[in-house]
């Protein structure tokens, strides 16, 4: 394929290094005349370890060139790739000056050439940036498709991530599979494809939780050494387990946590760090973060406009009857003190068998749970207006079968099958 690259920096310059390398032809664009040169001769204009003698041999096959005339390059191609950068304003926001800049040349570009033209944004751009390039720049711009393909390489490792990356994304406008093949055949065959949004999305999902992962680190370090133990060895442990901590488990958006061990548990360390004067920021505001996630669900059960609410669920997750912690019971605590009526089912619940703390937990907060506790789903969902299926203990089938049309169904636990029925559904957070 014949592509343009626009941006020769640590992006550019190495897509551009390592499409040649698989036999493409790359034209660079950059408005820099000294990166346009080193192009042209062949050699880097980044240091990157193997991309000087990726370009070097492109060079002498015939595969590289460079210049600063954007049309210039749009004509040499049938796919452009924009890799220019999106710097902070001083204000911390987001700058795309140089994607608005790049775009509105590459559309008057492929105007002028009058050929069908394969666009990929490949910068990094918050939610929404590619749908509103695409309506500034090329709503009438004819014979263009255009892809969103976020980047994932590392600096120092960049060639090596490029010829195996962590991950392959594709955003294309709804979806759907590109309908050209450019985008996968350059950046990635088995790339998943969402749409523009989702696939900006990622990119700074990646790279939040890259933050995060060393902000977490770095404070369990910090009370670590208050404890006098090492932050290093703790953490290396924690690694270890690949079933919970390195894993997928809990990474679903959908319940706010809950249950005997995590509220609680969170709660006790950051009170000692505060009370001993460690600053733990991160940590210090994650029950703050589940507070708000369980005051949107209860906004959201409360727009709704209606007054009988089930539950389908009251301890925090399925297959036990521990309800110290539970967000249902905080949700169920809300609503009836609003004067909603409720109505509960939960199979693993019974209260003769409840004892101790999460008796005297319930007994404390929803003293007249027995009256609201229902045999099965189906008379839970035939007493009200509006279902809050919080847990999976019910199947998607033996709710379909007796959920009315008229009925909302509000799903908790990221339960996506429900999404597949045809009430008036939503789910939490997705
Ligand atoms: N550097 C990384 O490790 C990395 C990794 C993944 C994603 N990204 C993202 O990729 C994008 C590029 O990052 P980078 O590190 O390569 O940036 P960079 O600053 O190294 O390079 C950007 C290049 O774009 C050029 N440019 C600016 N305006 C232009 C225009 N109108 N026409 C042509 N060229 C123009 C600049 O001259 C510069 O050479 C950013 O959005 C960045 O966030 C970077």
């Amino acid at each position: 394929m014949n592509v343009s690259i626009f941006g020769l920096g640590y992006v550019g310059a190495v897509t551009a290094g390592c499409l040649t390398e698989r036999g493409h032809r790359v034209i660079g664009a950059d408005v820099q005349q000294t990166k346009v040169d080193a192009f042209n001769a062949g050699v880097s204009p980044i240091v990157e370890p193997e991309l000087n003698e990726l370009l070097a041999s492109a060079k002498t096959k015939g595969l590289l060139s460079a210049t600063t005339d954007a049309a210039e390059a749009v004509r040499a191609s049938e796919v452009s790739i924009v890799c220019v950068g999106t710097p902070s304003l001083a204000s911390g926001r987001l700058n795309l000056d140089y994607v608005r800049k790049v775009s509105e040349q590459i559309s008057a570009a492929i105007v002028a050439k009058g050929s069908r033209h394969v666009l990929i944004f490949r910068s990094t751009m918050l939610p929404g940036s590619t749908r509103s390039m695409v309506t500034d720049f090329f709503a009438s711009t004819p014979n263009v498709s255009i892809y969103y393909c976020p980047e994932f390489l590392r600096e120092g490792t960049a060639v090596k991530d490029f010829r195996e990356p962590s991950l392959c994304v594709v955003g294309t406008n709804d979806g759907n599979a590109p309908a050209t093949n450019e985008a996968l055949e350059l950046l990635g065959e088995k790339a998943e494809v969402l749409a523009w949004e989702g696939a900006e999305l990622i990119k700074y999902s990646c790279n939040y939780f890259h933050a995060l992962k060393v902000g977490f680190a770095n404070e369990i370090g910090r009370m670590a050494k208050f404890v006098g133990v090492d932050g290093a060895r703790v953490m290396d442990v924690v690694c270890r387990d690949e079933k919970l901590n390195i894993s997928r488990y809990y990474m679903k958006p959908g319940n706010p946590f809950g249950g005997s061990c995590l509220p609680k548990d969170v709660s006790a360390l950051s009170s000692l760090a505060r009370m001993e004067g460690v600053n733990l920021p991160l940590l210090d505001n994650v029950l703050d973060s589940n507070e708000a996630h369980l005051d949107l669900l209860i906004k959201l059960i409360t727009s709704k406009g209606v007054r009988r609410v089930g539950l389908l669920g009251l301890a925090f997750k399925k297959d036990t009857d521990d309800l110290r912690g539970s967000p249902m019971v905080a949700v169920a605590e809300t609503l009836l003190g609003r004067g909603y009526e409720l109505s509960i089912y939960d199979p693993s619940l019974n209260l003769s068998r409840l004892i101790g703390r999460n008796e005297a937990e319930i007994n404390r907060r929803m003293p007249h749970l027995a009256s609201l506790l229902r045999d099965s789903a189906e008379e839970v969902v035939g007493e009200s207006e509006l279902i809050i299926a919080s847990q999976k203990c019910v199947s998607v089938d033996a709710l379909r079968s007796v959920v009315k049309a008229e009925q909302c169904v509000i799903d908790v636990n990221g339960w996506r099958e429900l999404s597949a029925l045809a009430w008036g559904y939503e789910g939490l957070c997705w």
